[in-house]
């Protein structure tokens, strides 16, 4: 492992079916007035919101609510976000949801105090927070991408056809997030195939990077293991707690920065899907996985090695009397029916993308240099035609 890095993770967590209850032990370290953000209701359905603000007004807590946060939190949302922080004088952003929320939350966060425009300042000039910044926590509705853990906030600008993430860092971690698989239940399926690969995809675009013999590819192929073993398990039954419980973690551990030690990590994928969830505002995971596999195809010869370990480790591909080639090659057949049997989007078609936004599409794909190959513009544009 030939890396240089510092590792520091600021994020407190509580996991389990009995976790909510360690909010009594959060609450008393921040101030009176908790701004609740949460999404379009489902937290109002299945009794989480009632389970939470119960526990608010134990603790004495003012509850500002702040609903309505949308998958792909919109730069709109954010403004008003702030706006109700401001007017509320808030000590805690408290997100109960997904990673729309969690994200959110992070964005409001580093705005709040700020006098600059948050989307000029974070999103497109990528510049880092200098004010004081309003503490985050987490109540997770949903495993994928890793915010609950992480300082990134992915923000939309529908009006200029963009989709950007920003990586903050620790001290936009959120202060504690509380994991309690059995929120993630009442997903819609087609939600949790879609947190599933999202996961899945985060390794995958910190592992195939780089040739050194590095610990994080190790630990990252334990966590595809696992995830695989999981999803067949929990598409067959949704509430199979061990499945569930399973995924939720490897979620927190895909993109908790641990194993992106020592990697220059790809995350083209996430560069593709997200300029295609820009023009479709289509669901983050399905974005990735309808991408992947003509990315990955194009890409394998220029890390022929990594692809080979990949389809053996995770793949348990039998290599006898095959070539490099071949091994690399069944490996990705073997992901493709593994996507195609939990359930998920195999096309950027079906998520809304025609023909004549590709051109659109392929200009907002911001082109990172961490994998095994840059890609042209050029290449972009015949990857996503494969893609439709
Ligand atoms: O809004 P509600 O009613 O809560 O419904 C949500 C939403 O419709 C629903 N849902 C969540 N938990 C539920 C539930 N429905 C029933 N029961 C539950 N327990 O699921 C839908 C999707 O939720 P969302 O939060 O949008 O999903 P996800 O967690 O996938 O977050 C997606 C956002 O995170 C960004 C994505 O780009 C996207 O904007 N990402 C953030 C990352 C990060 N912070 O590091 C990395 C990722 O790669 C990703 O880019
Ligand atoms: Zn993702």
């Amino acid at each position: 492992m030939f890396g240089n890095f510092s590792y520091k993770n600021a994020t407190k967590l509580y996991f389990g079916d009995d976790s909510l209850k360690y909010l009594n032990d959060e609450l008393p370290k921040y101030g009176k007035n908790v701004q609740l953000i949460y999404g379009g209701g489902s937290i109002k359905k299945n009794g989480i919101y009632d389970a939470v603000v119960e526990i608010l007004k134990a603790n004495g807590k003012n509850i500002i609510e702040d609903a309505g946060v949308m998958p792909n939190p919109t730069v709109e949302k954010l403004n008003e976000g702030v706006k109700i922080a401001r007017e509320n004088n808030v000590d805690l952003l408290l997100a109960v949801g997904g990673g729309s929320c969690c994200d959110y939350a992070k964005a409001v966060s580093v705005s709040v105090y700020c006098d600059d425009d948050p989307w000029q300042k974070y999103f497109i000039r990528f510049e880092e927070p200098t004010c004081k910044i309003v503490p985050v926590g987490c109540i997770l509705t949903m495993a994928g991408t890793g915010s609950e853990m992480n300082g990134g906030a992915v923000i939309s600008n529908h009006a200029t056809n963009q989709k950007i993430g920003h990586v903050f860092g620790e001290e936009v971690m959120p202060k504690f997030s509380i994991l309690n698989p059995k929120f993630t239940f009442s997903l819609p399926k087609r939600q949790m195939v879609a947190g599933i690969y999202d996961i899945f995809n985060h390794i995958c675009e910190q592992y195939f990077s780089g040739t050194d013999d590095n610990t994080s590819d190790y630990l990252a192929e334990a966590l595809m293991k696992s995830v695989v073993h999981s999803s067949l398990i929990a598409v067959e039954n949704p509430e199979d707690y061990e499945a569930r419980s399973n995924i939720m973690w490897s979620a927190t551990w895909a993109l908790n920065t641990l194993i992106a030690k020592g990697k220059s990590t790809d995350w083209m994928v996430h560069m593709l899907g997200q300029a295609v969830g820009a023009y479709t505002d289509a669901t983050h995971g399905m974005t990735l996985s309808a991408v992947s596999l003509p990315y990955y195809r194009y890409i394998m010869p220029y890390g022929l090695a990594k692809f080979k370990r990949f389809a053996l480790e995770v793949w348990n591909v039998e290599p006898k009397g095959k070539t490099d080639e071949q091994i690399a090659q069944e490996g990705l057949d073997a992901m493709e029916s593994w996507m195609k049997k939990i359930g998920l989007t195999m096309n950027i078609s079906e998520l809304g993308a025609t023909e004549d936004m590709i051109e659109g599409i392929a200009d907002k794909t911001f082109i990172l240099t961490g994998g095994y190959k840059v890609l042209t513009k050029e290449e972009i544009i015949n990857i996503l035609k494969a893609s439709l």
